[in-house]
C-alpha cells in the first residue's frame, strides 16, 4: 500500500503531468469535477486540488475531505497572484498552497514532507542535542511566546513547530510559506483588508492573524519574510494588535507565532531585508536544530523508524545490509533527514526491499574529489560494474513501467546519461 493522492484537476494536460510527478511514489487517481471528486474521497490520505473547477469552487471540498479523513493533506493550487484565494484555503484546513506554474518536483516533496507530519507521527531522536532541544520546547510549548527555530534544510523544523503546537494547547496550526507569498499581498494576507483599501480590493478579507486566533501561526521561510509587514509583525507580538488595511482601529488576535529558517538571518540584516528588532522579538525563545551529521546517533532510529513505515507502505519486508549500514552512517547528509528517507526510498524501491550497500552508493551525493574514500576512490575502482548497472536500471524502469524520464530521475542522473547508458549496455 502507498499513500493515496487524488488530483483534481479538469485540465487533462496538467492533470496529466501531476500524474506523471506523484505516481512513482504515491497511488493517484484523478478527478475532473467536484461532484467526482467527492464521490472517491473515501481511503484518500492526499488531495491535490485546483480552485476552479467547472461545476464549482474547489475549496468546497476541504470540508467534505476532512470530514472522511480528518488527516488528509490537501495541498491548494492557485493561480499566480490570487492570494485571497490561499488564504481563504489555509483557513479551511488546506496544508499548504502552490501557485501556477506548479514546480513539479517541490509537489512531489511536499506530500512526502506532509504527509508523516500530519499524520503527527513521531518525532524521532536519540541524541542528547535533540532530547536537550525537546526538553526546551516542551517548557515553552505551553506559553504563547514566540519561538524561532532555526537548521539546515530537512532537519525537522516543521516537524518540530508541530510538535510544539500539539504541546501548546492551542486550537488550530496554520502554516504559511512565507517565501512562496507574493511581496505585494504580505500585508493584506497577514493582516487583512477593509473593503476599497486598496485597488482590486473589492471585499473585505480577514487576514491569516485573524484566522488562526486562538491557534498557531507557523512562519516558515522568516527570512524572506518582506520587509514592508515585519514592522507590523513586531508591533504585533509586542502587543497582541494589528492594523488591518484601511481600518483606522487596531483588531486583537490571540496568536502564537513559530518562526523557522533555514538562512542565516544575520547576513539578511546585514543586508537589511530582516529587522534586527523583529529577529531579537522572535528569538528570545531559539532553538536550533542541528544537521544530522552532528547527531549521528539519531540515523540508526530514523532509519528504522522509516523502514517500518515503508514496509507497512509497500506491504513486503524491507532491510539494510550492515555494510549500507555503515555507509549511511558515514554520510554527510546535506540535506538531513529529508534526504536520509529519500535515499532510503529509492534504495527500497530500486532493490525490492533488500538494501545493500551498491544500492545506497549511487544515491549519495558524494562530490568527487573531496573525500578519497567516498568520492574518487568508489568510481576509480569501479565498484559500479556494468552488471550493477544494467540492474539498477532495469529495476528503475520496472518500478517506472517503463518510462525512462522518471527512471532518470529516481536514478538521480540525467535522462541523457540514462540514455547513453542503455545503449552502452545493449539494453535499447
Ligand atoms: N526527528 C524526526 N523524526 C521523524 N521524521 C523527521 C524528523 N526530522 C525530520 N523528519 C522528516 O524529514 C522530512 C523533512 O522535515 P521538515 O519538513 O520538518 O524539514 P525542514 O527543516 O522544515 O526543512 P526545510 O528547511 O527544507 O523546509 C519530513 O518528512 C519529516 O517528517
Ligand atoms: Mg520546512
Amino acid at each position: 500500500m502507498k499513500y493515496k493522492i487524488l488530483i483534481v484537476e479538469d485540465n487533462r494536460k496538467l492533470a496529466g503531468l501531476f500524474q506523471e510527478a506523484l505516481g512513482n511514489q504515491f497511488e493517484t487517481c484523478i478527478a475532473s469535477s467536484l461532484r467526482q471528486a467527492r464521490s472517491c474521497l473515501n481511503g484518500i490520505q492526499g488531495i491535490l486540488l485546483d480552485l476552479q473547477l467547472p461545476d464549482g469552487e474547489g475549496l468546497d471540498l476541504i470540508g467534505p475531505a476532512h470530514e472522511a479523513n480528518p488527516l488528509c493533506v490537501v495541498i491548494v493550487v492557485t493561480a499566480y497572484g490570487s492570494i485571497q484565494e490561499a488564504v481563504k484555503a489555509l483557513k479551511l484546513g488546506a496544508a499548504d498552497f502552490l501557485e501556477k506554474p506548479v514546480d513539479l518536483e517541490a509537489l512531489t516533496q511536499r506530500f512526502r514532507d506532509l504527509l508523516p507530519v500530519q499524520r503527527q507521527e513521531e518525532l524521532v531522536y536519540k541524541s542528547a542535542r535533540m532530547l536537550e532541544i525537546l526538553q526546551e520546547a516542551d517548557r515553552v510549548a505551553p506559553t504563547p511566546f514566540p519561538v524561532l527555530i532555526t537548521g539546515e534544510t530537512g532537519t525537522g523544523k516543521e516537524v518540530l513547530a508541530r510538535y510544539i503546537h500539539q504541546h501548546s494547547g492551542r486550537k488550530g496550526f496554520i502554516g504559511l510559506n512565507c517565501a512562496s507569498m507574493p511581496r505585494e499581498l504580505a500585508d493584506s494576507m497577514l493582516f487583512g483588508h477593509l473593503r476599497g483599501s486598496f485597488t482590486g480590493a473589492a471585499e473585505a478579507r480577514r487576514g491569516l492573524l485573524s484566522a488562526a486566533d486562538g491557534g498557531t501561526l507557523f512562519l516558515d521561510e522568516v527570512g524572506d519574510l518582506p520587509i514592508s509587514v515585519q514592522p507590523k509583525l513586531l508591533r504585533f507580538l509586542d502587543s497582541g494588535c494589528y492594523l488591518q488595511l484601511g481600518d483606522v482601529q487596531e483588531s486583537r488576535s490571540d496568536v502564537r507565532i513559530i518562526a523557522a529558517t533555514n538562512r542565516d538571518l544575520q547576513k539578511a540584516m546585514e543586508r537589511e531585508s530582516f529587522r534586527e528588532d523583529l529577529y531579537f522579538r522572535l528569538s528570545s525563545f531559539p532553538l536550533h536544530i542541528p544537521p544530522l551529521r552532528e547527531r549521528r546517533e539519531d540515523i540508526m532510529p530514523l532509519v528504522r523508524f522509516h523502514l517500518e513505515k515503508s514496509r507497512a507502505l509497500l506491504g513486503r519486508e524491507v532491510c539494510l545490509s550492515d555494510r549500507a549500514r555503515e555507509l549511511l552512517l558515514g554520510y554527510s547528509f546535506p540535506g538531513n533527514v529529508r534526504e536520509l528517507f529519500n535515499i532510503l526510498d529509492r534504495a527500497a524501491l530500486l532493490t525490492g526491499g533488500n538494501i545493500t550497500s551498491s544500492s545506497i552508493r549511487p544515491l549519495l551525493d558524494v562530490p568527487s574529489g573531496e573525500s578519497a574514500l567516498h568520492g574518487n576512490f568508489w568510481i576509480k575502482s569501479r565498484m559500479h560494474t556494468l552488471e550493477k548497472e544494467r540492474e539498477l536500471i532495469s529495476a528503475a524502469l520496472a518500478e517506472t513501467g517503463g518510462n525512462k524520464a522518471a527512471a532518470a530521475r529516481n536514478l538521480k542522473i540525467s535522462y541523457k546519461t540514462l540514455l547513453n547508458k542503455m545503449k552502452k549496455l545493449g539494453m535499447m
